[in-house]
């Protein structure tokens, strides 16, 4: 068995920032990072626009109070309060500790760290490293990690954490090279496993962003909170889906339908494309549906819309967004100097996932703690982004929350023994299981069933919701989920066997669905992300809460939460 104080899972900005903070606080104190990729390959490493803080480098009336204002309203006021203000009264510093790591900053003349216009926010607070923030920011942390002694296990895929008696007591994992299971025990263990967009048919998000943490907790008795609220990016190109920054249009880019109208006009008159993203992607939607997309050879009718780009011109275009530039080329043909860019609403980012409370401590219920177990990032749910988060406000989350919950993590330790529990259970379930999944003697392909869930997902909870959809897409999950048992693994090896990963994918990605669409059917209001049709207001008396999904394979349990709402009354949401 193998032993540290402390176990990350999850080699992104929150798991990395956590992991410096616990060696900063005490070197002595033993850190493990488990991550299924190597941590340079994390999603983080994706982000792209930058990370949001008031540093009022660009805008001196700037402050975290109107960065905690504008987090809240765009939140849909679903925001918890006290969570937001941690958030942007320590953004300034983490920003200062990032650069003095050596984070490469793009800069203004005088040399002081530039900042840009970002959807939803009220001034220009937006830090940035052209558009490959994420690149910039990973890369310096997981060189720290190095430096600071943390052992890294890259490329073993975590399957279960150890809880019993309320009690996280470490983990079981496998490497992937060789199917080698371990068990790992620790004091304390932190899941910073990242987002779930391949539940989605489109999508910004890597092809390793599958809900692992959030299904573990599930399948563990734990709930998950806030599930209805996805975020759909509203420019995903078309039709790869991957992600074409909100920095082309903070920095001056234009949506344009088949009229070539600015249509934001309609929607958002004073923010127009820096409208908050829920309410960009349900115009973006709309004006689709009214027939006013466009098509391929440019005519009307068509499943896309137009980000132009061209009077930015070429040299705005390769110093501030170099990278979108390069991937519409590389990817769809087209150079955005001269054509403008074919794009539409993509799975981006979850707003739920694991409760966890301000020192990042995951929550058995709306009173209750787990011991041991912490979790930061995209995976948790703090909640700073309540039913809708704004752009550039996710890699503030990671790191502000990554080192809180570091520090927590620092100064839990030394007051808990080493947890006990029969390490051989653990080990011959963990062997069974992966041998069982070998053995199935099913016809059916991964890919091909990982499909329909994707095309399942995407059809029936999507922009825009409607009960009948949403139930039937619910029974198709359970058609789906019955095929589980039926599919082969044609790789019968231990040894980097890669449809193994994908199997134990595909069941976090049911799980990860389900909870989802049915978190959502139980939400009859329209909020943020979560718009329904049939419920078109948003309904503060009945929902102003948090919801709590206890999964079971049988059936969800939905519980609520209250909202902690301590600065900022709600009121209505204009642009
Ligand atoms: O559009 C973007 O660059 C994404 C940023 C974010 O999701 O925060």
């Amino acid at each position: 068995m193998l032993e540290h104080d402390v176990i990350i899972v999850g080699g992104g900005l929150a798991g990395c920032r956590a992991a410096l903070e616990i060696k900063r606080i005490d070197p002595k104190i033993d850190v493990g990072l488990v991550a299924k990729t190597h941590p340079i390959r994390s999603h983080s490493v994706a982000a792209q626009g930058g990370i949001a803080a008031s540093l009022q480098n660009v805008d001196p009336d700037d402050g975290w109070e109107a960065h905690a204002f504008d987090t809240v309203k765009g939140s849909d006021y679903l925001a918890d309060q006290d969570a937001v203000e941690i958030l942007t009264k320590e953004a300034p510093q983490v920003i200062i500790d990032l650069e003095h790591l050596g984070v490469l900053f793009s800069r203004l003349e005088d040399g002081r760290i530039a900042q840009r216009a970002f959807g939803g926010h009220s001034h220009k607070r937006t830090c940035y490293a052209a558009d490959k923030t994420g690149h910039a920011i990973l890369h310096e942390l997981v060189n720290n990690l190095r430096r600071n002694g943390v052992t890294i296990y890259d490329e073993w895929y975590v399957l279960q954490p150890i809880l019993e008696e309320n009690e996280a007591k470490g983990l079981v994992m496998y490497r992937i090279l060789d199917g080698t299971i371990e068990i790992v025990r620790a004091k304390a263990v932190m899941f910073a496993t990242g987002g779930y967009g391949r539940v989605f048919n489109t999508t910004s998000n890597d092809y390793a962003s599958t809900g692992d943490g959030l299904a573990m907790c599930a399948m563990a008795g734990l709930p998950l909170e806030d599930m209805e609220f996805v975020q759909f990016h509203p420019t995903g190109l078309y039709p790869v889906g991957v992600l074409i920054s909100e920095a082309v249009r903070g920095e001056g880019a234009y949506l344009r339908n088949s009229e070539g109208e600015r249509f934001m006009e309609r929607y958002a008159p004073k923010q127009m494309e820096l409208a908050p993203r829920d309410i960009t992607s349900r115009a973006i939607t709309l004006e689709i549906r009214a027939g006013r997309g466009i098509h391929t050879d440019g005519s009307a009718g068509g499943s896309f819309i137009h980000l132009d780009l061209r009077h930015l011109g070429k040299e705005k275009i390769m110093s501030r967004v170099p990278f979108c530039w390069e991937e519409a080329h590389r990817l769809v043909g087209i150079d955005a100097v001269n054509e403008p860019m074919p794009v539409r609403p993509t799975a981006h980012y979850s707003m739920g996932g694991i409760p966890v409370n301000t020192q990042g401590r995951v929550r058995r219920s709306g009173r209750e703690l787990v011991e041991g177990f912490f979790a930061a990032g995209e995976c948790a749910c703090v909640s700073v982004h309540g039913a809708n988060r704004l752009g550039s406000n996710s890699l503030l989350e990671c790191v502000v929350y990554g080192r809180k919950t570091g520090e927590a993590i620092a100064n839990y330790i030394p007051s808990r023994p080493m947890p006990t529990f029969d390490p051989q259970t653990y080990l011959t379930a963990a062997k069974q299981r992966l041998q069982d999944l070998i053995d199935q003697k099913g016809t059916i392909r991964i890919g091909e069933l990982r499909s329909q869930f994707q095309d399942c997902m995407s059809e029936h909870c999507g922009v825009f919701r409607t009960e009948a959809i949403m139930q039937e897409g619910l029974s198709q999950l359970q058609t789906l989920k019955s095929k589980l048992s039926q599919i082969r693994l044609d790789d019968k090896d231990f040894c980097w066997n890669s449809e193994l990963v994908e199997a134990l994918e595909l069941q976090n990605l049911a799980i990860v669905a389900e909870t989802i669409l049915t978190s959502a059917l139980n939400r009859k209001e329209s909020r943020g992300a979560h718009s329904r049709e049939d419920y078109p207001q948003r309904d503060d008396r009945n929902f102003l809460k948090h919801s709590l999904a206890y999964y079971s394979p049988e059936a969800i349990d939905l519980k609520y939460m209250l909202v902690v709402i301590n600065r900022f009354e709600p009121k209505e949401r204009k642009y």
